[in-house]
């Protein structure tokens, strides 16, 4: 789905696709340079995570092992609380691995600072953690992020995962939604 796609529900794009795919490439080399001669296994957060780790995991120029966890955190409307509850659980066996959990978005972090204690205490090699995105709210709370694709402002975001009400998720792009888009 593209901006042309949206009609009036779109207010601005603020990353394009375009960019998205430089900064994906730049990480990618990053990763490939840090994680060489170890075994990778990438750790992908349902469901907003899954282009993410689509597009970045095909331009590493090794193997890596793919698992996905699904989380609720609870807490009312957009803001998460710090609760956060397993919807889904790994599969794999963390002990003795180097862990890179994958994200779409940090924003208050305090869903990833649990995620990183949580897979922390498996017995992983190393734990780290890649983000598409991160908002300055991020600084507010201690999470060691290794891999940031792009800085944004404290705005609601949507598209390449991000979604509002389960929409939009598809968009090529990342974009903020006009306001009457919330209103009904
Ligand atoms: P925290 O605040 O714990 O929450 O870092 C991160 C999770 O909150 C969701 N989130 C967003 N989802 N647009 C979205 O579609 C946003 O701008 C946004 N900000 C936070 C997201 O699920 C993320 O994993
Ligand atoms: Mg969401």
């Amino acid at each position: 789905m593209q901006a042309a796609d949206m009609g009036d529900d779109l207010q601005q794009v603020l990353i394009t696709e375009e960019q998205i795919g430089h900064r994906l490439d730049e990480l990618a080399q990053q990763i490939d340079a840090d994680y060489a001669g170890q075994d990778l296994l990438l750790v992908g957060v349902l469901k907003g995570a899954v282009y993410v780790v689509a597009d970045l995991s095909r331009r590493l120029r090794r193997s890596a092992d793919m698992d996905w966890m699904a989380v609720s955190s609870y807490g009312s409307g957009t803001k998460s609380s710090g609760v956060v509850r397993i919807l889904k659980d790994l599969d794999a066996d963390l002990t003795g691995r180097h862990v890179l959990i994958v994200e779409d978005i940090i924003d208050s972090g305090l869903t990833l600072s649990w995620l990183l204690g949580n897979l922390s205490s498996r017995g992983a090699a190393s734990v780290e953690i890649a983000t598409l995105l991160r908002k300055p709210e991020a600084m507010k709370v201690q999470v060691d992020v290794r891999y940031v694709g792009f800085d944004i402002p404290n705005e609601f975001v949507v598209g390449y995962g991000l979604d509002y009400a389960e929409r939009y998720r598809n968009l090529r792009f990342i974009g903020t939604l006009a306001p009457h888009v919330y209103e009904g």
